[in-house]
């Protein structure tokens, strides 16, 4: 499963990056391609909110502002899946994270099934990670705002986790532990669990 990493901080060595670096070596450690890209290094201006309210994102499912969003949008239709990762700023995501999903909502929501047009993103599954501050206040009510836009993108969230400087050793474990199993649940054949007949027994968690 190719999994693409979304993050979004200008700080190399905080938070939000040692929760991508978790991420992508669960990936890795699942034996899936993983790829990354930091928001805040690219160029994606906010929707320009063109016309009436709408661009050619209602109709072409292509944003007409040309910028980093468009080689970005490509990347994501190859991707499997995803990790999208964000620090929490005023209890929200920040805003180049804002700022991207906007502008992929505009292009992918609005794919009618009906029509036989499917957003890029349905059905695969994607992880949420709000990185906070010392408080953690706020952290929740990010993960909903990332919740919000991935319905509306019918992916299928396959987890939401909280980090804050207290928790961070134990929630890179999670975020690590967390794309491990989304990438090998993936290749997990269902009558082979059942044929199994039993529940695997915890295993110890990693040390790091
Ligand atoms: C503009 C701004 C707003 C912030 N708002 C919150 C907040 O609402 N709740 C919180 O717990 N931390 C908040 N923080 C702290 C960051 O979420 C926290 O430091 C995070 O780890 C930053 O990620 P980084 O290490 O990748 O820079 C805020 C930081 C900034 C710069």
């Amino acid at each position: 499963m190719k999994v693409l990493t979304i993050l979004s901080s200008p700080n190399a060595n905080g938070l939000t990056a040692a929760c991508g670096e978790a991420a992508r070596q669960g990936i890795v450690d699942g034996h899936s391609p993983a790829r990354l890209v930091n928001l805040n290094e690219l160029n994606i201006a906010r929707c320009a909110v063109h016309n009436d309210g709408w661009g050619t994102c209602r109709n072409n499912h292509r944003c007409q502002l040309e910028d980093d969003f468009q080689s970005l949008h490509e990347t994501i239709k190859q991707a499997e899946g995803y990790v999208f990762v964000t620090p929490v700023y005023f209890g929200e995501p920040s805003e180049p994270m804002k700022a991207f999903f906007d502008r992929l909502r505009r292009c992918e929501a609005t794919k009618d099934p009906a029509s036989g047009e499917t957003s890029t993103l349905a059905g695969k599954p994607a992880v949420c990670v709000a990185a906070a501050g010392e408080s953690g206040h706020g952290a929740v009510s990010c993960l909903a705002v990332m919740e919000h836009v991935l319905n509306q993108l019918g992916a299928a969230v396959f987890d939401f986790i909280s980090v804050t400087k207290r928790t961070r050793d134990y929630q890179l474990e999670t975020i690590h532990d967390a794309l491990l199993a989304m990438t090998t649940a993936a290749q997990v054949v269902p009558s082979q669990v059942t044929q199994e007949g039993r529940r695997r027994p915890l295993r110890r968690r990693r040390r790091r």
